[in-house]
């Protein structure tokens, strides 16, 4: 059975930061799942769309392939943050990101993946399964932090505001909801630098990977 390490978890959680490290640890391929949504989102709104338009949304989904979302700054925005939430309650739209995801996860050599429904839709039979999170005001200081670093002015209240809603709208959607998995381990990093975090994980993964023999 090939390594398959799912992450998922809520915004600003560390999940991403975590899933590159345990790709580098392990020497294994990543993909942030997350910046699919963002480009659709993306797309969308540049294109004039709306987000509610499931069909336009869908078909900017089709055109997507893994390799379109590595480091495009205009998808980590806070915007694209929101108008990913906004796409990824489109069932057409998670349908028709579904296959290059799976294909990731399927590599020979095992893959690194991270998002809302890894452990849950795409990779459902992962060995090794984490569920990051972390109080929202935790995370809104994470997220505050990072985007005002690279010169965004955002509010901190805004931040918080932003994030809780996005919580809600992703916990709450009928399609691949974020849910932690029943096999999945939760990491709670709101006490955690991302040194302590990323050890946690680490253990976690090995522990797995003694359990499934890899
Ligand atoms: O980095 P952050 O956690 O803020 O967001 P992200 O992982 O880039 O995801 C942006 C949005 O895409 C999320 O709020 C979800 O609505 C959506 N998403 C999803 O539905 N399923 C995934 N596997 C990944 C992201
Ligand atoms: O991928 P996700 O949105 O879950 O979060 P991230 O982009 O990995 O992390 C958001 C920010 O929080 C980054 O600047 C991380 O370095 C920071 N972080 C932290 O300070 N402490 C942690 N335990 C985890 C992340």
């Amino acid at each position: 059975m090939p390594l398959i390490i799912a992450v998922d978890g809520p915004a600003a959680s560390g999940k991403g930061t975590i899933a590159a490290r345990l790709a580098r640890t392990y020497g294994l391929p990543h993909l942030d799942t997350g910046l699919l949504y963002r480009a659709v989102g993306v797309k969308l709104l540049e294109a004039g769309g709306s987000l509610d338009d499931e069909a336009a949304a869908t078909e900017a989904a089709r055109g997507l392939d893994a390799a379109d979302v590595s480091e495009d700054p205009r998808l980590t925005t806070g915007e694209a943050g929101e108008a990913a939430s906004r796409v990824a309650g489109h069932p057409g739209v998670r349908a028709a990101l579904l296959d290059l995801q799976q294909a990731f996860a399927a590599q020979s050599g095992g893959a690194v993946l991270d998002g809302r429904d890894i452990g849950t839709v795409i990779a459902p039979g992962a060995p090794a399964k984490l569920f990051v999170t972390a109080a929202p005001e935790t995370r809104a200081d994470r997220r505050w932090k990072q985007l005002t670093a690279r010169g965004f002015d955002i509010a901190f209240d805004d931040m918080l505001a932003d994030i809780q809603r996005r919580d809600e709208r992703d916990a709450g959607r009928g399609a691949a909801p974020m849910v932690q998995a029943e096999d999945a381990v939760l990491l709670d990093t709101t006490d955690m630098g991302i040194e302590a975090a990323f050890d946690a994980a680490r253990r976690i993964v090995e522990a797995a990977r003694a359990k499934h023999g890899l």
